[in-house]
């Protein structure tokens, strides 16, 4: 667990799985940082958090916001970034417009984000970066989705290397139900595909929110784990 004297910020903290962490570091006492698109929204957000907690509009897709966002301010410990676009482009119907902006957000503007909060990370500071199970169980138009979540996992090797002695792990999950993607798609007329997935696991659960706050906690704070790729899945890679 993130201690309470801790700061923790994550990109892509205004939504999802970020927002998930982001609440349930707060609720251990730590200092939160959010940061998404838009200085109101991220602001709104983070006073729904709760006391203290702050918004940051960044754009990974806009350097200098996030530069701005992130070179000056407060120490900070740990540092999570869940940015996506979600996209669906296969080879056969290749969109290289969309598909560039998901490799600027999750490949380089990831990295920018790291670069820029650099200077205010301490040789205790850890990173953890998201990928995702379609790196390794590709779907028809999964394509860039694919390349990017593989492309994090080498992000995070070479991080542990570079940034030395900061860590930097990388998290994979595979499909969670109570994330408000899948519970969009859910109400949209997905539930077989969710129930089905979760059958075919050999934990017959699929990973909950609060599972990969679980992980994304154990990878902050385990001062061993370096330059993995954590994947929580319920074992489905196995069948
Ligand atoms: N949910 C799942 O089932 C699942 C499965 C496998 C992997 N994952 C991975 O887990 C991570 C989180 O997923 P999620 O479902 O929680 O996603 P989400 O709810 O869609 O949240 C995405 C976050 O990214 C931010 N974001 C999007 N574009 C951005 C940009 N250009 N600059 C800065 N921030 C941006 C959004 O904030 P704003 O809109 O405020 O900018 C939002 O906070 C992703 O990397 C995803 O690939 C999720």
């Amino acid at each position: 667990m993130p201690g309470s004297t801790e700061h923790l910020v994550v990109v892509g903290g205004t939504s999802g799985i970020g927002l998930s962490v982001a609440r349930a570091a707060h609720a251990l006492g730590c200092q939160v940082t959010i940061a998404g698109r838009g200085a109101q929204r991220a602001a709104d957000i983070a006073g729904s958090i709760g006391p203290g907690a702050t918004g940051l509009h960044i754009d990974l897709e806009d350097t200098a916001s996030i530069r701005a966002a992130l070179a000056d301010g407060p120490a900070i410990d740990h540092l999570v970034l869940t940015p996506i676009r979600r996209l669906a482009t296969s080879v056969k119907d290749f969109n290289i417009v969309e598909a560039n902006r998901l490799a600027h957000i999750k490949l380089t503007g990831y990295v920018a984000a790291v670069s820029a909060a650099l200077p205010r990370l301490k040789p205790t500071s850890s990173i953890v970066l998201f990928a995702g199970l379609s790196k390794a169980n590709p779907y028809v138009g999964s394509t860039m989705i694919s390349i990017v979540n593989g492309g994090i996992v080498g992000m995070t090797k070479t991080m542990a290397v570079e940034l030395s002695p900061i860590r930097v792990n990388c998290l994979s999950p595979g499909l969670v139900p109570d994330s408000p993607t899948w519970e969009r798609a859910i109400q949209q007329g997905a539930t077989a595909i969710v129930d089905a997935m979760a059958a075919r696991t050999p934990a017959r659960r699929l990973a909950s929110s609060a599972d990969i706050v679980h992980a994304v906690f154990f990878l902050l704070d385990n001062r061993a784990v370096n330059g993995i790729d954590l994947e929580i899945d319920g074992g489905i890679q196995l069948v």
